[in-house]
């Protein structure tokens, strides 16, 4: 086992022991690619979620949210597009009976040569020390520049055959490639096929009146149709955005990697709407935004890369992804994408109704250009915990596991520990844990030594530890500890508001943006 795939292993594990987690139905041996969150995760994920939507919603003046249905009217879906073209190339290996798809086995392949750089590079900058000058090395060393050749030139085939439908072509690379079954080592694979990724479903009461739906694959439709009563309702001017949270449904292939590719997940989707021509600026204007939300959380500049795509989606002029390092390696955490007019135009042909917007100024109506930002939520969560999940090394030779979330995100804010179950201290704790709860998610605990107290909520993630000791039936003062630096100072039970609120406070981490 390699050590990405034990500290993944952790990951998982320390999810469901600290309740963030769990497999859906678990009793009856779970659900696969399908995952519930606990006490702890529900907490977490609605955080990022709030964080999201404040950053978007809140502190843009020209960006409204919505909250769309999921069932929509099943023209929509081939309006978009996604009931001819919402389809995967899947691959199956005839010995192993194994179903994989196509391009993420050409892509994993693609992320090996990546583990090789990663291998070069980390061998000269041992070698060279202070003098190593990395971008230097990677387009000059002749090794490195040859595997990035060797990637570009696989991926930009794969994009060829797979724009081109040209599907024998990607069952040749793969063969070509020597790709074999990553469970069994077999090469004995299938011609590759497409395969739809919606889930479908009735509505109706009878078997002859039902008819049929699709779960949406995306939360994008729900403001496309919606554009013309949202600007209308909202007196929106372009440029404006409209943006929502909600569920997604696709019947991934390949379900793996935890909570990184589920069936049934979460998505932030953002679509703004912008005159034609400028689609360019607008592009990168929110790679830069969006980015930037990424950095406020701390999560390390060197964990973060653009992926501009080759292979573009049948409605987009440019798109990007943010890429995020995974404990499996670097994968897509948000996608940016210039939709052109392609929806609202798609919806207009097949709805017959006008979904353009009138300039006052020009006096002239358009159908408007749109730039979609999307990120799973379920995917944010997963970047946020493996980021934060650490074994520490002490000074006194021992470790500790240790959650070290963004202090705005963490689920519980402060555990009140009173020192010991007597002399009045559990009231004095209780007292304190109920000014707290008004302002922030609170936690009591009593039990076992203090120590193990304080452990038990690092792996948690909470970022501070409140003890209630004799010292405070004297001076109304309790020991406050922080989680990363295990630091403790004395401060007086009255400004415990304010110093947990400085350091949690939404305003205090976007402002880093
Ligand atoms: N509206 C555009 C759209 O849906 P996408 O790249 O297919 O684009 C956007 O999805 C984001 O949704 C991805 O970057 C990823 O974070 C998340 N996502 C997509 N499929 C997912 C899945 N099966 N499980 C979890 N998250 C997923």
């Amino acid at each position: 086992m390699t050590n990405q795939d034990d500290q993944f292993k952790k990951v998982v594990s320390h999810a469901k022991e600290y309740g963030y987690v769990f497999q859906s139905s678990e009793i009856y041996d779970g659900l696969s690619a399908v995952y519930d969150y606990a006490q702890n995760g529900a907490e977490l994920k609605k955080n990022i979620r709030d964080y999201w939507w404040k950053a978007m919603v809140q502190m843009h003046d020209n960006i409204v949210g919505i909250d769309a249905s999921i069932f929509m009217h099943p023209t929509t879906w081939k309006a978009s597009g996604h009931v001819d073209a919402f389809n995967d190339p899947l691959i199956d290996n005839k010995d192993s009976k194994k179903r994989y798809r196509a391009d993420v086995l050409i892509e994993d392949y693609c992320a090996k040569i990546e583990g090789k750089i990663d291998k070069e590079v980390d061998k000269a900058a041992k070698r060279f020390g202070e003098a190593f000058n990395k971008e230097e090395f990677i387009t000059t060393n002749p090794r490195v520049v040859g595997y990035y050749d060797k990637i570009k030139t696989i991926l930009s085939r794969m994009a060829k055959s797979l724009e081109s439908e040209d599907l024998a072509d990607v069952k040749a690379l793969i063969e070509e490639l020597e790709i074999a079954d990553p469970l069994t080592g077999s090469r004995n694979w299938t011609e590759v096929k497409q395969f739809n990724l919606m889930f479908g479903t009735k509505l109706g009461a009878s078997a002859e009146s039902a008819m049929d739906l699709y779960l949406r694959p995306e939360t994008a439709q729900g403001i496309f149709v919606n554009f013309l009563n949202v600007q209308k309702s909202g007196r929106m001017k372009i440029p404006f955005g409209i943006a929502q949270t909600g569920k997604a449904f696709r019947n991934e292939i390949v379900a793996r990697q935890f909570i990184f590719r589920m069936r049934e997940f979460e998505q932030m989707e953002m679509q703004f709407f912008i005159k034609p021509g400028t689609q360019k600026e607008w592009f990168e204007h929110w790679k830069e935004a969006r980015m930037k939300w990424h950095l406020s959380l701390g999560m390390g500049t060197e964990n973060y890369r653009f992926h501009d795509h080759e292979k573009l989606a049948h409605y987009a002029d440019a798109a990007t992804d943010i890429e995020f390092k995974f404990p499996f390696g670097f994968k897509e955490l948000e996608g940016i994408h210039s939709r052109t007019d392609f929806d609202l135009k798609q919806h207009e042909e097949f709805s017959g109704k006008k979904l353009q917007y009138f300039d006052h100024e020009t006096n002239e109506s358009y159908t408007p250009y749109v730039l979609e930002t999307s990120i799973g939520l379920d995917r944010m969560f997963l970047a946020v915990f493996s980021n934060a999940l650490v074994e520490e090394e002490l000074e006194n030779n021992t470790t500790r596991t240790v959650l070290k979330l963004p202090s705005v995100l963490a689920p519980v804010k402060a555990a009140i520990l009173p020192l010991v179950k007597k002399d009045g201290l559990p009231e004095i704790a209780r007292q304190i844990m109920d000014d707290l709860k008004w302002d922030f998610n609170v936690t009591y605990d009593e039990k076992d030594a203090v120590g193990r107290r304080y452990r038990r909520q690092d792996a948690n993630g909470t970022p501070f530890c409140i003890t209630v000791d004799h010292d405070t039936l004297e001076d109304q003062t309790v020991t406050i500890r922080h989680r990363d630096t295990m630091e403790q100072t004395r401060v007086k039970i009255e400004d415990l508001r304010e110093i947990i609120h400085q350091e949690v406070d939404v305003k205090t981490w976007l402002k880093k943006m």
